[in-house]
């Protein structure tokens, strides 16, 4: 895949994990790929560019499981690191994001981490792709309810990509946007929640269809 301008300028990160530190490749400075066309095309926002303590969360409840091939979808990957630490602990991904750059990296990141995993741009806007693989027995998202038109997104999205032995894992890090989605799916989905030991002021969201009447 070529390099775009975004993912010229890498410096690598060492996430320490259960399983072995994961080592990530990210830009440099996140904040320096923020352009004025991100104003009015907010696919090219630069959240992708960042390490988020809700993916350090994720990744370490994936690296105490065991997920055996699992066929495993990530909404919103970033870097890679919570679908490089689910292909480590042996599930199947395939990891989405509407950024190119994220996508790329992404599948860098596997790379260099010695494991594999389908990379894959896909929105929620137009899932089509992801919606005739369903359903997913785990699908994994950190840190993506952070405003209010991706909890509708996401509300609408999982129910079509879930079935009723799905496993939804979100991480949070205490959002508004996220208590709102939480609010508008206890009808439809059983929810436990619980905080991961060592990550402060994230909260890892477990979701199961509620089977219908
Ligand atoms: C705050 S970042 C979190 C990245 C990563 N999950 C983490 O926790 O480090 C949100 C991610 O969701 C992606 N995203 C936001 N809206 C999206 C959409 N409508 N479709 C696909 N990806 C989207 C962004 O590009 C970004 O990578």
């Amino acid at each position: 895949m070529a390099s775009t301008d975004a993912t010229r300028e890498l410096v690598e990160e060492c996430v320490p994990l259960p399983g072995g530190e994961l080592r990530l490749l990210r830009p440099r400075d996140a904040e320096s790929l923020l352009t004025e066309d991100a104003f009015t095309d907010e696919e090219l926002l630069p959240y992708w560019a960042e390490v988020w303590s809700s993916s350090v969360a994720l990744a370490r409840a994936l690296s105490v499981r065991s997920l055996l091939g699992a066929p495993t979808l990530e909404l919103g990957c970033g870097l890679g690191l919570v679908a490089v630490a689910a292909a480590r602990a042996g599930a199947r991904v395939t990891a989405t994001d509407w950024s190119i750059p994220a996508v790329e990296l992404t599948a860098r990141n596997a790379e260099a981490n010695g494991v594999e995993l389908e990379a894959l741009r896909c929105s929620w806007q137009q899932p089509d792709e992801l919606v005739a693989r369903a359903p997913w027995p785990l699908i994994l998202a950190s840190d993506v309810l952070y405003d209010r038109g991706n909890v509708d997104l996401l509300l609408g999205l999982l129910p079509r990509l879930a079935g009723p032995r799905s496993e939804v894992m979100i991480a949070d890090p205490e959002r508004p946007p996220a208590e709102s989605f939480l609010a508008c799916s206890r009808e439809r989905w059983d929810i436990e929640t619980s905080q991961t030991p060592g990550v402060p002021r994230v909260s890892l969201h477990r979701l199961r269809l509620r089977p219908s009447d």
